[in-house]
């Protein structure tokens, strides 16, 4: 039912009604009964996400594509050295493909706030707790992804190894030590603390896709970033 509903029915849907009114009443999340929340989380959340508005297959789209496009060419540079050649340099071909890729992700982020904003706020997640959670999560995302960053590199951060651009060794400093890929980790943090501090459905669902689709992601890099390095061990034990 939830897809044919229309705004103004999406906007106070009827088996969410009652629990509006006890969060308003009791001003928070404090005096709610959790057991009943969790039954009612992903009936709510069905009830306010709209699947099959534009922004949102939009931003669904983005989140799919980011990964994918930049697995496959920095794979196919791997292969055929295509863009080193192109460039007439790895490094100027890596910081292309780099550039292109923050241009891919800032528009992803704007897809998922157009989505987020296109679609209602849910009473559920706005109480003040939940605001703070989610500017925690930002910071905490934010934190991961820049001293990630920092700590590898402008290439190392960009694919740079499938251009022929090794570490010298593996990093395992901070943020290394707390999440083997704190870059994704970072982002999706990033996305979930958003949703929260807009208290969007949607933005919810948005963040468990990226998730989803950066664990993908994570199982094809991982094995396939380890066998270059590999190589490359081969390769000096010849010399
Ligand atoms: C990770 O490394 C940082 C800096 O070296 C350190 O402060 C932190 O306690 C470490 N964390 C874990 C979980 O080992």
């Amino acid at each position: 039912m939830s897809h044919s509903l229309g705004a103004a029915d999406r906007q106070n849907p009827p088996d969410q009604t009652k629990h509006t009114v006890i969060l308003d009443c009791c001003g928070g999340l404090n005096n709610v009964d959790y057991s009943e929340m969790d039954l009612t989380f992903l009936g709510g959340l069905r009830n306010y996400v709209d699947p099959h508005n534009s922004s949102f297959v939009l931003a669904v789209i983005a989140i799919i594509f980011n990964p994918l496009f930049w697995n496959l060419v920095a794979r196919w540079e791997h292969h055929t050295r295509g863009l080193s050649r192109l460039f007439g340099s790895p490094y100027l071909a890596c910081y292309c493909l780099g550039f292109v890729i923050i241009l891919l992700n800032l528009y992803r982020s704007h897809s998922m706030t157009v989505a987020m904003k296109t679609q209602t706020r849910w009473t559920v997640l706005e109480g003040t707790e939940i605001f703070y959670a989610g500017v925690a999560l930002m910071v905490f995302g934010t934190l991961l992804v820049v001293s990630s960053f920092l700590a590898l590199g402008f290439t190392g951060t960009f694919l740079g190894d499938y251009f022929g651009i090794l570490m010298d060794e593996k990093v395992t400093g901070f943020p290394f030590n707390i999440t083997e890929n704190p870059m994704y980790w970072g982002s999706t943090a990033n996305y979930l603390g958003l949703a929260l501090i807009g208290a969007s459905p949607v933005g919810l669902v948005l963040t468990a896709i990226v998730a989803m689709v950066y664990s993908v992601a994570i199982s094809f890099e991982g094995p396939f970033t380890e066998q270059i390095y590999e190589e490359r061990k081969h390769h000096n034990k010849q010399e």
